[in-house]
């Protein structure tokens, strides 16, 4: 049995009862404020579960933590590896920037190449639970290919929403998955109404990101692999070791509500002493949430353009959780400009090996300013979230990187090339 209570509303902190599915539907938002609602465990029988091992048995991947998990135990997973993506060291990186202690965390190894997949795993696992046939997604890119990879061998049909401008790779990947797609003439906050408008009227199932509350509960397992792997990196004798700072990208604010969710239940469960503190990574012309975390915890509208497309949002979707999330980690947000992203996407690849699209590179660009502003230090221990393959935008990558020199197949040009 799931260890959930029920859900509690971000916004006005009600507390609402779990949906019962005979009755029809899920429940989305809360029912008294429309505000996002965040899952709630009873940490006592998490922990009872997890005294029973959450290590060894036959999952892998995030279901290793199905303790912590909202679906039950034999629901239906999709067939592919979700999570268990590779911590890295990054040495270079570490002694340009004074920090000895700095890991990447490789999420675009995922099985459609970002952390969204950990979000669309748990959302069809619980959608199994219910009558739906049908799932719809509003995305920038990433959420609807990951939701269309791993719908597709369950047999579940996907219909996808995207802005007009969504990069090839990410568009190539739903047909290539087989799901109706519809370009929306508008940006993604324009899709992600018309997603919510159409799951009403033809009864999907909706997996926008931070309204359907399930996607937070998936993309905090990159939490608990990260405390993992860092315990057996520093060769703890306790199962999980948090780090100091987490760097994560934030475009609707749920990639970082979900990992505060997850350094949060492995607190409560008193596996770690303490919450991380997290960094929040924008691009100046999409930064809501770190204007509102700055001033007074109101999100507005920002410009919602970058070359990071996976992060230009106008209005936030997770926005409040988002803000809370900083908050209660004691972290800070940071907005670059795309150049600097760029930038950073170029050094990422060439320091470490890791081929982060622009979103997934914007932790390194946001750590520089935070190392220049004296926010992390040498004492602390600092991971990198790269949510997202670089694979996935290759024309972004390209306006930072030259062409090839064109040359005649002799060798005579080749040494004249190299000369020049
Ligand atoms: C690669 C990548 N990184 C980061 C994010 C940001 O996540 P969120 O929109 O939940 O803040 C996204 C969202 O699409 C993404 O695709
Ligand atoms: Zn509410």
């Amino acid at each position: 049995m799931s260890a959930v209570t029920g859900f509690s509303c971000i916004r006005c902190d009600t507390l609402h009862a779990t949906t019962d599915f005979s009755k029809g539907g899920e429940v989305y938002t809360c029912p008294a404020c429309g505000g996002n609602l965040q899952v709630v465990y009873d940490y006592d029988e998490v922990k009872r579960a997890v005294k029973n091992g959450l290590r060894g048995g036959p999952e892998t991947g995030i279901w290793r933590y199905m303790p912590f998990l909202p679906v039950e135990k034999s629901c239906r997973k999709p067939p592919l590896e979700i999570g268990r993506t590779p911590l890295y060291r990054a040495h270079t990186l570490a002694s340009r920037l004074g920090l000895p202690s700095l890991y990447v965390k490789d999420d675009g190894r995922n099985p459609s190449c970002s952390s969204k997949d950990r979000a669309s795993a748990v959302v069809l696992a619980r959608a199994a639970d219910t009558a739906f046939d049908t799932i719809c997604c509003a995305s920038t890119g990433n959420a609807a290919s990951s939701l269309a990879c791993l719908a597709a061998p369950l047999g579940v049909k996907t219909v996808i929403f995207v802005p007009e401008n969504a990069p090839q790779a990410k568009l190539v990947q739903l047909f290539v998955y087989g799901s109706t797609v519809f370009a929306v003439k508008g940006d993604y906050d324009d899709a992600y109404d018309l997603a919510v408008s159409a799951a009403e009227e033809f009864g999907w199932y909706n997996r926008n990101t931070g309204y359907n509350p399930f996607t937070r509960e998936g993309k905090k397992t990159v939490s608990f692999e990260i405390c993992e792997q860092l315990a057996v990196e520093k060769k703890k004798k306790k199962p999980f070791f948090a780090p100091d700072a987490v760097f994560v990208p934030v475009g609707d604010g749920n990639l970082i509500s979900g990992i505060y969710k997850g350094f949060s239940d492995l607190f409560e469960t008193g596996l770690i002493p303490r919450v991380p503190r997290l960094y929040g990574c924008q691009a100046s012309g999409s930064d809501s949430v770190t204007k509102a975390f700055q001033t007074d915890g109101v999100l507005r509208p920002s410009e919602g353009r970058s070359i990071a497309d996976s992060i230009a949002v106008r209005l936030p979707r997770d926005g409040d959780a988002a803000v809370a999330a900083l908050k209660g980690s004691k972290g800070d947000s940071i907005a670059v400009g795309d150049d600097t992203i760029l930038a950073a996407a170029i050094d990422l690849a060439r320091c470490t090996g890791v081929f982060a699209e622009p979103a997934g590179a914007a932790p390194l660009a946001c750590l520089k300013e935070a190392v220049e502003r004296d926010m992390v230090g040498p004492s602390d221990s600092v991971v990198l979230l790269a949510s997202g393959n670089g694979l996935k935008d290759v024309d972004a990558a390209k306006k930072a990187t030259g062409e090839p020199a064109v040359i005649e197949p002799t060798i005579e040009d080749l040494k004249r090339h190299l000369r020049s």
